[in-house]
């Protein structure tokens, strides 16, 4: 730890204090809200009533896709479509939660992918090793591949969330949130990152992430703000190629999408960073030519790249929900961005469509949705989805194009090849979670994170041979450190035990103090034994995820550290503050009773 401060903490402070600005609304939004306010309270309605604004595709940028198709691809595809019966080509369509699915019924329903939530593991048990799933990545393989009924052969795909790590599985190894990797302002470095996390996933058996996120936060009261990568779209845009590349390899060589690499997905689209107070799956009133240069930016340099998943995104445009709103998922994404991969849905977003429920939703499909996400609501969907195929609601074009969507990822990843899961080259050494090597990387992007704001006297770094008073409760807490999207969604009660693989603020400290001779006293509270050289107090924001984080106001409002360290700074010790949060907060009162100040996020 000591290390990494003293290298580390040399960044421009400027970045957390510029991200700490709200965004200035462009004038024709502005222009439009004013308009609207006296009419009605109701987004929606309001945003009737003011002349909603029109996507035009022919106003977007015409990007040809950067893969072309492959001859040999295609005749796969006809040549399954000719077989498969609307029952099978439904099946492809969806994909269910583990928690709400067996291997039996993957087999039974032809479904094209599982995936695992936030809060679903194998076993529901949150906290269970690799090796339970990379078994239940077997079982799931096996059931879908059974063609002794004379069915096609299809394999399943599972996609997770590995937006920090493969952050699900217990040892794997836990990067800083995008928030983070924002700040340190090194694209590079996040192709390492995507190759890490795409060979830990490859030991567990799986096949694809729901990562990148590339929105563009624009309101930090916004509860997935840290997933961003920033406000600005020239950063998100630079840092989209090197995470996906990192994950999936480079469009046209032999091993995109195989051997070390997999399928990365890009979400969600689009302008879920723009929403009215950042309110999450809120509603984005912007102007057209805001969604397109602010959200749409690292779109294009993503499909550019080889983004082959796009996610919808659960906000609206004008009261329009994306998961049904055809002019962005085919007219623009299809047809001006180049994307020629498949939209998956997110979890359930196709319910919250007009005239939709989760179990229940044609529009989705015909706006240019390829595949639901519908984790405990599959099974209802399937039957209506296959119902409005035969009553021609969904017509045979469309689903056969959908389809062909799936199918053709499918075959770009060597999935009609593969071998099961835990018969894969990485698969199995779970010696890699973690490994050493891995570690450098994740120490490295956790180092050049941090943010310094303060460092009167040049308190930090820490000078060998210290005697440091270690306070505040995320001192030794690598959960707080983590934050959400950690081994559960919200993060929530995650203990130093969970992290085999892991190290808290205090361990970090204690080696490296120890080490040039001096010492560390952990007290929460800041009450120590014997008077300190200086006190470094941890404190900060609790886990959350999505809308549980949302935030009505910007101000840091828990005083317990900002107690401590008035106590410490009338006994005339030195304090350094390391703030871990989702994203820049209003922390002045801390700040003035700080010598020295990290963000750390
Ligand atoms: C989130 C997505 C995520 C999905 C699956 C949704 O609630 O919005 O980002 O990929 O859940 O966990
Ligand atoms: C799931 C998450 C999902 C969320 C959506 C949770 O129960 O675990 O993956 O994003 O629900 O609301």
């Amino acid at each position: 730890m000591n290390k990494d401060f003293s290298t580390g903490l040399l960044l421009s402070a400027s970045l957390a204090l510029s991200a700490c600005g709200k965004a200035p609304e462009p004038a024709t939004t502005s222009a439009v809200a004013t308009e609207t306010s006296a009419v009605a309270t109701d987004p929606a309605a309001e945003a009737k009533a003011a002349k909603v604004p029109q996507i035009e595709a022919k106003n977007w940028p015409l990007q040809p896709s950067p893969i072309a198709r492959q001859p040999a691809v295609e005749e796969k595809i006809k040549a399954l479509l000719a077989q498969m019966s609307p029952e099978q080509k439904v099946g492809q369509l969806i994909q269910a939660d583990i928690a709400s699915v067996t291997p039996q019924q993957v087999r039974e329903y032809y479904l094209g992918s599982v995936l695992n939530g936030g809060n679903s593991a194998p076993g529901r048990d949150n906290r269970v090793g690799p090796k339970a799933w990379l078994e239940l990545a077997d079982a799931f393989w096996q059931a879908s591949t059974d063609t002794s009924d004379g069915r096609p052969y299809i394999p399943v795909m599972w996609g997770t969330d590995a937006v920090h790590g493969h952050s699900n599985v217990k040892g794997a190894i836990i990067f800083p949130h995008n928030i983070g990797l924002g700040a340190m302002r090194e694209p590079k470095l996040l192709r390492k990152i995507g190759q890490v996390t795409a060979i830990e996933m490859q030991v567990t058996g799986l096949d694809w992430t729901f990562a990148p996120t590339i929105a563009v936060v624009r309101d930090d009261r916004w509860g997935r703000t840290y997933e961003s990568y920033g406000e600005d779209p020239a950063l998100v845009a630079s840092y989209a190629p090197e995470i996906l590349q990192g994950i999936q390899g480079e469009p046209g060589s032999a091993d995109f999408l195989r051997g070390n690499h997999m399928l990365a997905t890009v979400k969600h689209f689009l302008g879920d960073g723009g929403t009215i107070d950042g309110k999450d799956q809120g509603d984005n009133q912007h102007s057209e030519a805001n969604l397109r240069d602010l959200h749409g930016l690292p779109y294009y340099s993503a499909i550019k790249a080889g983004a082959r998943v796009v996610m919808a995104s659960y906000n609206s445009w004008y009261g329009e929900k994306m998961h049904g709103f055809q002019p962005m998922l085919s007219d623009v994404l299809v047809g001006r961005m180049g994307f020629d991969g498949f939209v998956v849905g997110d979890w359930n977003g196709h319910g919250q469509v007009k005239g939709c429920t989760p179990t229940d939703c044609a529009n989705a499909l015909n706006a240019g949705l390829d595949m639901f996400m519908a984790p405990d609501s599959w099974q209802k969907l399937y039957d209506n989805t296959l119902a409005q195929v035969k009553d021609g609601r969904i017509t045979q074009a469309r689903l056969d194009e959908a389809v062909s969507r799936v199918l053709r990822i499918k075959a770009e990843m060597g999935l009609f090849e593969q071998v099961q899961p835990s018969k894969r080259p990485l698969a199995g050494k779970f010696d890699l979670l973690g490994s050493a090597e891995h570690r450098a990387v994740a120490r490295e992007a956790a180092r050049k994170s941090l943010v310094l704001l303060k460092n009167n006297q040049k308190l930090l770094p820490i000078k060998a041979g210290s005697k440091v008073l270690l306070a505040g409760d995320g001192a030794d807490h690598i959960g707080k450190q983590s934050g959400g999207w950690t081994l559960s969604w919200q993060g929530a009660g995650n203990k130093n035990s969970d992290f085999p693989n892991g190290e808290s603020i205090y361990a970090g400290l204690q080696g490296a103090l120890a080490a040039g001779g001096g010492s560390v006293e952990l007290s929460e509270n800041g009450r120590f034994t014997s008077k300190p050289d200086l006190a470094v107090v941890v404190f900060g924001e609790e886990p959350y995820a999505e809308f549980v984080g949302d935030r009505a106001h910007l101000a840091f409002d828990d005083s317990r550290a900002l107690q401590v360290l008035t106590e410490l700074k009338a006994q005339g010790i030195p304090t350094v503050s390391v703030f871990l949060s989702g994203r820049p907060l209003w922390v002045n009162p801390e700040l003035n009773q700080s010598d020295a100040f990290v963000a750390a996020f």
